[in-house]
């Protein structure tokens, strides 16, 4: 992308966000909606989203503190083993995807996976592939907590071969090992974040320790992030832009034991099209990112919604009704100038 002072996209999608429940929820959805025409939206609530009952009435919290803003969130469940093929087939339409989560790795995962046993997973697994339901996942072992997303790689290729039309997308990936096994498997999809195509674990605890930019999983070495680089700015099919935005209140974070997660739905089309600009890739690339490649791996219709953005001073709030977002008080080369419906 050239040096330029204005840019255009379209229909940008958010494929990993964390909108929570209640108070947070209406302060925070907005920060979403406002830039982005869809969202992933996990369902790690506490408890977690798991029925159909509960996965419609969060979307209809969701709407109500989206108020006028065009966004469509695409709900996902919170995977069990029991899951059997009439549930899925009777919660089909309202969902995108189901998001499996390995037993107590992150933020109130606690009723997720363990043991990764291809058998016990078939039932729920084979009946998914059928109906075209993909399958978001945590990859994280609960090894030491640097090699835990590169251990897990075995258990994605176990599940991508034993499960070959399922579609499998490995969630917020951080390693040069997780790139690598995208071309292995033709039914392995990836989302990268903005933080972790910015920030290494230098940023996080090489210095001070920074508790907005600690989250799971934990951004690692120079080398990784220059991997995930390459695929984000070549706009590779296989990857698509997931925030992981993660927002905590502030005192969760600024303490002693701080929540993991980073907050960036309100920065991140600001962060992208520095980045892609700074590195010289071609908008057409940016633009698959953050919407083509998603629309035709998730085979979605998209809401229309036209974000420009401009090379404007963006000064970072100090926090969003007291959640701090990644780079708070710092100042962005590009601003959101506006944003048009339809
Ligand atoms: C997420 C959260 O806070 O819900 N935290 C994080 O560090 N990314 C959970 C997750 O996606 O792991
Ligand atoms: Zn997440």
């Amino acid at each position: 992308m050239p040096s330029t002072n204005q840019i255009t996209l379209n229909a940008p999608l958010d494929m990993h966000l964390h909108l929570r429940d209640g108070e947070m929820l209406e302060n925070i959805a907005k920060e979403s909606a406002r830039t982005f025409s869809a969202a992933i939206v996990m369902p790690n609530l506490v408890p977690p989203v798991s029925t159909k009952e509960e996965v419609t009435a969060y979307k209809t919290r969701i709407m109500n503190a989206v108020g006028s803003e065009t966004f469509t969130p695409y709900m996902t469940l919170f995977f069990k083993p029991g899951y059997d093929k009439a549930f899925l087939a009777s919660v089909k339409d309202d969902i995108t995807a189901i998001k499996l989560y390995p037993a107590g790795i992150t933020t109130n995962s606690e009723g997720g996976v363990s043991g990764f046993d291809v058998e016990e997973l078939r039932p729920a697994l084979d009946a998914m592939a059928e109906l075209d339901i993909p399958l978001c996942v945590h990859g994280e072992t609960n090894g030491f907590v640097m090699d835990r997303e590169a251990e897990f790689v075995s258990i994605y290729e176990k599940l991508a071969s034993a499960f070959p039309k399922l579609k499998i997308i490995m969630e917020h990936i951080t390693t040069k090992a997780s790139v690598d096994a995208l071309d292995r498997f033709e039914n392995l999809y990836a989302t990268i974040t903005i933080h972790h195509l910015l920030i290494t674990l230098d940023d996080v605890a090489g210095g001070m320790l920074q508790p907005h930019l600690f989250c799971k999983p934990i951004a690692k070495r120079p080398e990784d992030r220059e991997a995930l680089l390459k695929m984000a700015l070549a706009g590779h099919p296989k990857v698509m832009f997931g925030s992981d935005s993660a927002p905590h209140p502030k005192h969760a974070k600024e303490a002693c034991g701080c929540a993991a997660g980073v907050f960036t739905a309100p920065i991140a089309l600001q962060l992208l099209t520095e980045l892609f600009e700074k590195n010289s890739a071609p908008l057409e690339n940016l633009q698959a990112f953050v919407s083509g490649n998603a629309q035709k791996i998730y085979t979605i219709k998209v809401p229309q919604k036209t974000v420009i953005l401009e090379k404007k001073a963006f000064h970072v709030p100090a926090d969003y009704k007291g959640v701090v977002p990644m780079y708070a008080g710092e100042t962005l080369a590009y601003s959101i100038k506006e944003v048009r419906h339809g």
